[in-house]
């Protein structure tokens, strides 16, 4: 933390203790479409760029520092030299929201006698699990730095054996590489011909075998032609972006327009298959739609939850084509070069220009 500005990493840890702090985010509101948890917005925008605070001066702060956020830090360094000039404690995030993209936190449970940690990019919505039994573990769906995830193994006294992934991700960069690079531990992919680099590749039904217990390989398609689910014991699934905890993943991001009719009827499919799995199946998706809380509770469902309360599960197939088809959201920034990086598995010196913003896999 400089005299004026604290980063990323240290706004993680003071929220993650549960400390004092007040995020002010000062962005348009046009400009926001992911935040910070608990984060007060005060459209100060235009004031701020004519050098006065506006709306911010009538502000009644609680205790506690003042956090400013803005796009990359620049208007939000304007507020806190006006605020500090009013005698209020005030940091500036360093970077902004382009750098809170790579922001994480995490939640842990146990199943089945397999520890499960949900490593969540707070500033993007992407769920990573690191899957443990008997101090081996398996890593899906890499998305923070692979550090991360070495860090969070090793203090626990535990061994990554493998990384897998549930599909090409087209929102953000795999980490999943590196990881198993970096560990020396296996690489799996579903079997699939667009990945430019080796890895083992999973099909369905194939059990990856870890500590006394295995994930098992369901094939999901639909998002991506080669999307996969992992199953935990028949007890929890681990559904990349086919099944969301309210929605169902969109499946046009891949191929031409005429082929999305195909690809969402492989997708009721799949998620039919999915929903056969006993109701009490815990459901563990690969991304939330909103900002994730540092509440240190896990985002799941279950099968029967979804069941009862998603009512696109509920249509029959000509049904559930025609709404998903009518909800596909605009596509996300960037995804064809992030594919593109993804399929050679590669990662971009700066990862977070490519990646700041909402993930938008999800039909709504
Ligand atoms: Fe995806």
């Amino acid at each position: 933390m400089t005299a004026d500005r604290i980063t990323v990493g240290e706004l993680q840890e003071l929220l993650a203790g549960g400390w004092p702090v007040t995020v002010l985010d000062v962005r348009p509101p046009s400009d926001v479409d992911w935040e910070i948890p608990g984060a007060i917005h005060i459209d100060a925008y235009a004031d701020l760029q004519s050098g006065r605070l506006g709306p911010l001066a009538e502000l009644s702060l609680a205790q506690g520092p003042v956090v400013t956020v803005c796009g990359v830090g620049r208007t939000a360094a304007i507020a806190t030299e006006l605020l500090r000039a009013n005698g209020v404690e005030t940091l500036t995030l360093d970077g902004g929201m382009r750098s809170w993209s790579l922001a994480w936190n995490s939640a842990q449970t146990t199943i089945c006698g397999c520890e499960v940690i949900q490593v969540r990019r707070t500033g993007k919505g992407c769920l990573s699990y690191i899957v443990e039994s008997d101090s081996e573990t398996v890593v899906i769906d890499a998305s923070v730095e692979p550090k991360v995830y070495v860090r969070l193994i090793r203090e626990r006294g535990w061994r990554l054996v493998a990384v897998a992934d549930t599909h090409i991700h087209a929102d953000h960069f795999s980490r999943s590489r590196r990881l198993a690079h970096l560990e020396s531990a296996a690489l799996l992919l579903p079997a699939q011909d667009r990945a430019q680099y080796p890895f083992r590749p999973v099909a369905d039904g194939d059990r990856i075998a870890f500590g006394s217990s295995a994930l098992v390989a369901m094939r999901t398609p639909g998002h991506t032609d080669e999307s996969t689910t992992y199953v935990i014991d028949n007890t929890a699934a681990i559904t990349g972006d086919t099944l969301f905890l309210n929605s169902v993943g969109r499946p046009d991001l891949e191929g031409g327009r005429q082929e999305r009719a195909s690809r969402a009827r492989l997708l009721y499919t799949s998620v039919s298959r999915l929903l056969q799995l006993p109701e009490a199946t815990q459901v563990f998706p690969g991304h939330v739609s909103e900002a994730i809380p540092f509440d240190g509770r896990m985002l799941g469902t279950t099968v029967g939850t979804i069941r009862d309360s998603v009512a696109l599960t509920r249509l029959d197939s000509g049904e559930f084509v025609e709404a998903v088809l009518a909800r596909i959201p605009p596509s996300p920034p960037n995804h064809s070069r992030i594919v593109e990086f993804n399929q050679r598995g590669e990662l971009p010196e700066d990862p977070s220009e490519l990646e700041a913003g909402a993930n938008r896999c999800a039909v709504a």
